[in-house]
């Protein structure tokens, strides 16, 4: 029999403790067993009060996200209707206190809210994450949390998902009050002491001075709905939270919950909360490498040194000192470290400005970064960075100087974003030790890093490097060692297409405003003049090779390369810029990009949006399916996580792979075949996609069969 919720008594006081690891997720079975704990400490004559804590790292970090999985895809009831088992604790006769560690999510601070007092661990976080499983909170917290914390706050909490940390909670009157030190004994005490001053329990549900009045709430929430439509565009789910919270403060109770529930249903009901469901478990995923078990030994990481004090070296030293690791970070001449180190400080500033920290921890950071221009103190390093510029035989220099001074278990790492990891290994003497480490511009921003296994690469090296990805809070993705590895192979057809449109009549602003729309965090051509068009030209040279021949080539980029037109950084790109960086269409661009038509031949015509996407969607989808046939990436899930975390992907559309499942791979390959006929064989359908596509199934179908026969195969060694 499980044992979800352990009932043991200090005198007077009985202690629930919620035990389903790893995060005590209120799985079936959990909240029943907490009711029945709670029944039976009622009726014990001796309790005077009631604590609940969670067992292990957490307190409950929200509903079973499994379960949810089950009831977006249709195939389960989803979570059960809170109603009933959130009344049971609330109604208990006697005071109930919950005890926050770790987190409560979700679900957990629903539970947690239904309780009579709240206490918290300083470090606990608190919230309603919610939006970012394309759902609402769906256990009463669009009623509780306002009546807790007021509904401008409780807008926030639930449009924004962002958890908060104790101390906030305790200002807003989420929580009681802060336990330093030993939580459980607090807890205790603080139950004691409410016992001890009688009365009846305080009900959330009964209290209803902090709903305000409807002339001022109606700002807050056409305030909350702008926020939601400006932070979370195009999802459903944050405006539909701000519709229940406004439930809660029209309506009595009880029909606000009912509200809520249909809210809800609305919700978990639709294609984002399917797509945002699948992003989460893939991120999680992505660390599972199938001949590298969970407990492969790994190397401890506590001292970094950094080779390039540019914009990746610099962001990559922030990401470390932000994560409270010492850096050493080295540059081969004073001019270039004191411009890398000034870029460093003025991030920092202005994060200080927003105050998004205090000046402390600003100074705590910039004090764990050493300037430097040898290699003093490299041997000391865990881990070597190398983040020069992108030239193979600057690589192989650096390499083999990096090589003769660091310790044996330090590992070696490239930010390459292109280049063969397995020929920088082979100029040392330990390619075992080296790995491709490609963070992604701003480093200390960005949440992906993929993690490319070159061939010699050795397996706690790779683990070593899942666990630095998570230490420094970002999400390590293992990718094979391919030109542009998955994220750029994939980005180079994308933005190909791209300029093959505006050849064919679209306008760079027609392409970037369908690409927004559609959901993408910025247009490919206000990233090209972000990133820069010389350094997206320098890559298309370099790639050209790969062409097979006769293909047709973009003709555009070249020419704006050639006058100059650099983006962002020389005020003219594909578009204008004025000092503060902001882009107008620019009718040079225009004329230049009609002449360079009519010059080749091609005829120009009105190119509708939805073409624009399919073009560009289809042509990235197809090369990752060759990506996943050639084993470059281990599952079209982990092509999700890269362009989700990596590329300003949207998280409602689930990755470019999860896109095309929704969207039917039959559709996709078909409408390919179409591009094929239309433009030549660039476009052949990918072989995996074309069998799968006949076989009537899907990318995710594709993975859980790998991931089956993957688990059988370690099974079997
Ligand atoms: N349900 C099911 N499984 C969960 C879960 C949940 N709510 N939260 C985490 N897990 C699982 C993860 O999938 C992972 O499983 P794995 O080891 O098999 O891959 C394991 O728990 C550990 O999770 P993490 O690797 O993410 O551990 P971290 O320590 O890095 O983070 C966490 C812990 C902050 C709790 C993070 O897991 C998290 O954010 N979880 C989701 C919290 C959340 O969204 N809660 C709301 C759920 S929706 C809800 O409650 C609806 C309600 O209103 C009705």
């Amino acid at each position: 029999m499980n044992n979800f919720a352990d009932l043991t008594t200090q005198n007077d006081v009985a202690i629930i403790t919620i035990n389903n690891p790893p995060v005590n997720a209120l799985s079936p079975g959990v909240p029943q067993a907490l009711v029945a704990a709670l029944a039976t400490a009622e009726k014990d004559p001796a309790v005077r009060a009631i604590v609940v804590i969670g067992g292990g790292r957490t307190f409950i970090a929200g509903a079973d996200i499994k379960e949810l999985e089950l009831a977006a895809s249709g195939r389960g009831s989803g979570p059960p209707d809170f109603h009933r088992i959130l009344a049971s604790i609330e109604d208990t006769s006697k005071p109930v206190v919950m005890a926050i560690h770790g987190t409560a999510l979700g679900g957990g601070n629903e539970v947690a809210m239904a309780g009579h007092y709240r206490v918290a661990a300083p470090g606990a976080q608190i919230g309603q994450p919610e939006v970012n499983l394309g759902i609402i909170p769906g256990a009463e917290g669009t009623q509780r949390l306002p009546r807790l914390v007021g509904v401008a706050a409780a807008v926030d909490l639930c449009v924004s998902g962002k958890p908060i940390r104790a101390p906030e909670a305790l200002k807003l009157g989420l929580i009681d009050r802060l336990i330093e030190g030993d939580l459980l004994a607090g807890a205790v005490a603080f139950a004691r002491e409410i016992a001890d001053r009688g009365g009846a329990p305080r009900k959330t549900r009964e209290l209803n001075d902090k709903l305000g009045s409807e002339f001022v709430d109606a700002s807050i929430f056409s305030a909350g709905r702008d926020q939601a439509r400006k932070t979370r565009r195009n999802m459903l789910a944050p405006l539909k939270a701000v519709d229940a919270i406004e439930a809660a403060v029209n309506l009595p109770f009880d029909e606000g919950c009912k509200r809520e529930r249909e809210l809800f249903e609305e919700c978990i009901a639709s294609d984002q909360a399917r797509a945002l469901i699948h992003a989460f478990f893939a991120e999680r995923a992505v660390a599972k490498i199938p001949d590298i078990p969970k407990d492969t030994a790994v190397y401890n990481i506590r001292q970094v040194a950094i080779i390039g004090a540019g914009t990746m070296g610099g962001g990559i030293a922030m990401a470390c000192a932000n994560a409270g690791l010492p850096v050493l970070l080295k540059e081969v001449e004073q001019a270039a470290l004191d411009r890398g180190l000034a870029t460093i400080r003025k991030n920092y500033e202005n994060s200080v400005k927003k105050g998004r920290f205090s000046q402390e921890i600003m100074d705590q950071r910039m004090a764990l970064i050493h300037p430097q221009l040898t290699y003093d103190g490299f041997d000391q390093a865990d881990a070597i960075i190398e983040a020069a510029f992108e030239s193979m035989e600057l690589k192989k220099r650096i390499f083999g100087e990096i090589d003769k001074i660091a310790k044996p278990d330090c590992v070696l790492a490239s930010n390459t974003s292109s280049l063969d990891i397995d020929q920088i290994a082979a100029v040392t003497s330990r390619p075992g030790m080296v790995i491709g480490l490609h963070f992604f511009s701003p480093a200390n921003v960005m949440r992906l890093l993929e993690i490319v296994r070159g061939k010699a690469t050795g397996k706690e090296v790779v683990a070593t490097a899942l666990a630095f990805a998570k230490k420094l809070g970002k999400v390590g993705v293992v990718v094979g060692n391919c030109p542009g590895f998955v994220g750029n192979r994939m980005l180079l057809p994308y933005m190909r297409e791209a300029q093959f449109l505006v050849e064919e009549g679209a306008t760079p602003e027609q392409v970037d405003r369908a690409l927004t729309n559609f959901g993408m965090a910025m247009g490919i051509f206000a990233v090209d003049d972000m990133a820069g068009v010389d350094v997206g030209y320098r890559v298309h040279q370099e790639y050209k090779h790969l062409e097979k021949p006769g293909a047709r080539l973009p003709l555009v980029l070249e020419k704006l390369f050639h006058l100059g037109r650099y983006g962002q950084k020389t005020g003219a790109g594909w578009y204008r810029y004025d000092e503060n960086r902001k882009p107008t269409a620019d009718p040079e661009v225009h004329a230049l990009i009609e002449k360079t038509a009519r010059e080749a031949g091609i005829e120009r015509r009105a190119i509708t949006d939805d073409e624009i996407v399919e073009r560009s969607m289809y042509v990235m989808i197809n090369e990752a399916a060759k990506i996943l046939e050639e084993g470059y990436a281990l599952r079209a899930a982990d092509v999700d996580v890269v362009y989700l975390t990596g590329y300003g992907f949207p998280a409602h559309r689930g990755g470019p792979m999860w896109f095309a499942d929704t969207v039917g791979l039959k559709k996709v390959r078909d409408r390919i075949a179409e591009f094929q006929a239309q433009h030549g064989d660039a476009w052949k359908p990918a072989p995996l996609l074309d069998k799968l596509a006949d076989q009537g199934e899907t990318f995710a179908s594709w993975d859980a069969q790998h991931d089956a026969a993957r688990e059988q195969a370690a099974a079997m060694v």
